[in-house]
């Protein structure tokens, strides 16, 4: 039996939700995704093969996720690469020491944290999401990256919303998208 593709997997497991959280927005819901083992396996694995060079070996030191979903993905890319896992996190949640960097959001600002000492300086990092849409969560998660002295090596993410531009935002990072939207 063949593998299941990508975009069956996608087609399957991933619902479309009508105005959530808030009327006109089209939610993707992934925890089918999430609740199938053999789907969550293969977009696991599809997203680590961003951490990993034309030979196939491990190219990135840490793996980076940002509260909340990218949490749900980036553990598991992490141990699959066999590198450590640091957390992005919403304010107020780190108990040490840590960087910040606020963005603008469509109404409002909103700002993410890293531990200072997260990285080790010149480390290469691979940053994990569910979604890009317009870029500010991953560019404000690069920016952490630079401050803590650590190199971004590229953003892997299930979704991308082309529509929303997110890859402007992102410089001259590599883009692995499953899926774009
Ligand atoms: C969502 C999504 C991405 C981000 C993408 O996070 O999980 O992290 O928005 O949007 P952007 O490219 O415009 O920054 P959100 O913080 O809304 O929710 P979460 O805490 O459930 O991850
Ligand atoms: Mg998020």
């Amino acid at each position: 039996m063949t593998a299941e593709s990508l975009d069956a997997i996608f087609d399957r497991l991933i619902r479309d939700i009508p105005d959530f959280p808030q009327p006109g927005v089209m939610f993707k819901d992934i925890t089918p995704l999430l609740a199938d083992h053999d789907g969550f396996t293969a977009v696991v694995q599809a997203l680590a093969a961003a951490g990993r060079d034309e030979s196939g070996a491990v190219c990135v030191d840490k793996v980076i996720g940002m509260e909340a979903r990218g949490f749900i993905l980036a553990a598991p890319v992490a141990l699959a690469l066999g590198v450590g896992f640091v957390p992005v996190r919403k304010p107020g949640k780190l108990p040490s020491a840590t960087y910040a960097v606020s963005y603008s959001l469509e109404y409002g600002e909103a700002t993410l944290e890293m531990h200072t000492d997260a990285l080790v300086p010149g480390e290469r990092v691979l940053l994990i999401d569910d979604v890009l849409a317009t870029g500010g969560t991953a560019a404000a998660t690069a920016s952490l990256v630079a401050q803590g002295g650590g190199v971004v090596h590229a953003l892997a993410v299930l979704m991308e919303l082309s529509f929303l531009h997110g890859r402007g935002a992102l410089g001259e990072t590599p883009l692995l998208s499953l899926r774009t939207l």
